[in-house]
């Protein structure tokens, strides 16, 4: 009797557990190939937390006694019986994987997990057909960037900055035409940068910088003709800067720092790109002169021409930029040796927001005027 007892208790408590392990993952692979959608977007959610390590209780409203549409963070369409739409969870001191069950949310729009400590690979995600924003930036992501994010044919923003992805940037990236905003910059990515990129004509910055991408800057680049912020900076690039990339009238930023570009700078540069603000191609390996047209750009505030071989004289023009902040043209082979090679230093007189001037280490003689 006592022994009957036992195994009762046994069974029940395994009874017990099994439901448990039911309620806290497989349910999807048991029951449920007839419910409704709305229902499934609810099973990812769990098979979602089920895998995340939540240290301050973000997800602690993510229960059964509140429904699925008033989870924090989770946004639904109501016209779409509940379909999930968004899953925004920023900052909320998240870490592990994310679950693959989040490429069941058909209907997302937007999935926002930026600023957490997230690892592992980035699941597939090609089922979401309808999402718009992807920020995963500022995470722990590793391995390579699944070549199916390209079937994300509505993407518009693209963000995965500062992680610690490998690997190529997928050769038809390109296939997002769509992207206005495309940021993978400070990853570990190596290979060349793919030129089905000139494909993506809508996009407004693309960045690029602190990965290990080498190869040259393709001429495709020279599409992106409603570019504002371009950022390649800190890679392995060489070759020349395309010429392509000066009929880029609307950049703002141009940022090719710290790779192993050659060349020289087109004489007509400044008249081209006249909406310069921010131009950085120090560390380089640029020759020649620096073009007096860069004084047409009266939009500059920040030059970093340093540590590349430019030769002769510092431009006057520089006097006609008002707003200029910074002028870096250090570790060159820059010339002043007589009275009218030093004029430019009278010149940026006028420039009385400038707070940094560096010339140091160039061929530069005679007397620096009063
Ligand atoms: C579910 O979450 C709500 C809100 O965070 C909380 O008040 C409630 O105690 C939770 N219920 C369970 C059963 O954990
Ligand atoms: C979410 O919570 C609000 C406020 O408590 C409630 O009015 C609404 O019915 C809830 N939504 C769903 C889908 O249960
Ligand atoms: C799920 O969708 C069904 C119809 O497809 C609808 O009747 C039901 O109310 C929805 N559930 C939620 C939670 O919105
Ligand atoms: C891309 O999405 C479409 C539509 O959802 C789907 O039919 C197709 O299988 C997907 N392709 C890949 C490679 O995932
Ligand atoms: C992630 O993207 C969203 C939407 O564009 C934005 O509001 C948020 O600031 C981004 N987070 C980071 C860390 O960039
Ligand atoms: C980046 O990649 C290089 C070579 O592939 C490797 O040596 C290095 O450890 C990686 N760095 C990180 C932070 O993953
Ligand atoms: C760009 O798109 C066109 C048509 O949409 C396609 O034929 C071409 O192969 C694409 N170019 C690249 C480099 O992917
Ligand atoms: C360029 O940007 C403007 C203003 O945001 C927009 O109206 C226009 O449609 C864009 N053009 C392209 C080709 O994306
Ligand atoms: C630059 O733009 C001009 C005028 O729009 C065009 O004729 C030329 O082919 C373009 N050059 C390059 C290298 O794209
Ligand atoms: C641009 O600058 C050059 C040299 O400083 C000058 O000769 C030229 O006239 C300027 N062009 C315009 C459009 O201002
Ligand atoms: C400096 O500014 C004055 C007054 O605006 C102007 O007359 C002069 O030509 C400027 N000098 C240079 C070198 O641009």
């Amino acid at each position: 009797m006592a022994e009957d007892r036992q195994v009762k208790v046994k069974l029940t408590m395994l009874m017990l557990l099994l439901a448990l392990c039911l309620l806290s993952h497989g349910v999807r692979n048991v029951c449920c190939s007839t419910v409704p959608e709305n229902s499934t977007d609810m099973l990812a959610l769990i098979d979602f937390k089920a895998v995340t390590t939540d240290p301050l209780g973000s997800l602690s409203s993510w229960n059964t006694s509140i429904h699925y549409c008033n989870w924090s963070g989770v946004t639904c369409n109501q016209k779409n019986h509940g379909r999930v739409t968004a899953l925004k969870l920023y900052n909320q001191g998240l870490s592990g994987p994310i679950s693959p069950s989040v490429g069941f949310l058909t209907f997302l729009h937007t999935l926002d997990l930026s600023t957490n400590q997230f690892s592992g690979q980035i699941p597939h995600l090609n089922n979401l057909q309808k999402m718009q924003i992807l920020n995963l930036s500022y995470n722990s992501f590793d391995g390579v960037i699944p070549d199916t994010l390209t079937n994300c044919s509505n993407l518009k923003e693209l963000r995965l900055y500062h992680n610690l992805l490998n690997g190529a940037i997928p050769r038809e990236i390109g296939l997002l035409k769509n992207l206005v905003y495309f940021a993978l910059n400070n990853n570990n990515l190596t290979g060349t940068i793919p030129p089905s990129l000139g494909n993506i004509t809508h996009i407004k910055e693309f960045f690029l910088q602190e990965n290990q991408l080498e190869g040259t800057i393709p001429d495709e680049l020279g599409h992106f003709s409603n570019i504002s912020m371009l950022g390649l900076g800190t890679n392995r690039l060489s070759g020349t800067i395309p010429v392509s990339l000066f009929n880029l009238s609307l950049l703002q930023g141009l940022h090719l720092r710290a790779n192993q570009l050659s060349g020289s700078l087109p004489s007509n540069m400044g008249d081209r790109l006249s909406n310069l603000e921010r131009l950085y191609l120090g560390q380089n390996w640029l020759e020649g002169h620096i073009p007096d047209s860069l004084g047409n750009a009266s939009m500059l505030q920040d030059i970093g021409l340093q540590s590349n071989d430019f030769t002769g004289q510092i431009p006057s023009s520089f006097g006609k930029l008002s707003s200029l902040i910074r002028l870096d043209l250090g570790l060159n082979m820059l010339e002043a040796k007589d009275s009218e090679s030093w004029e430019f230093l009278h010149a940026l007189e006028n420039c009385s927001a400038l707070q940094v001037l560096a010339l140091s280490n160039n061929q530069m003689q005679g007397v620096i005027p009063n």
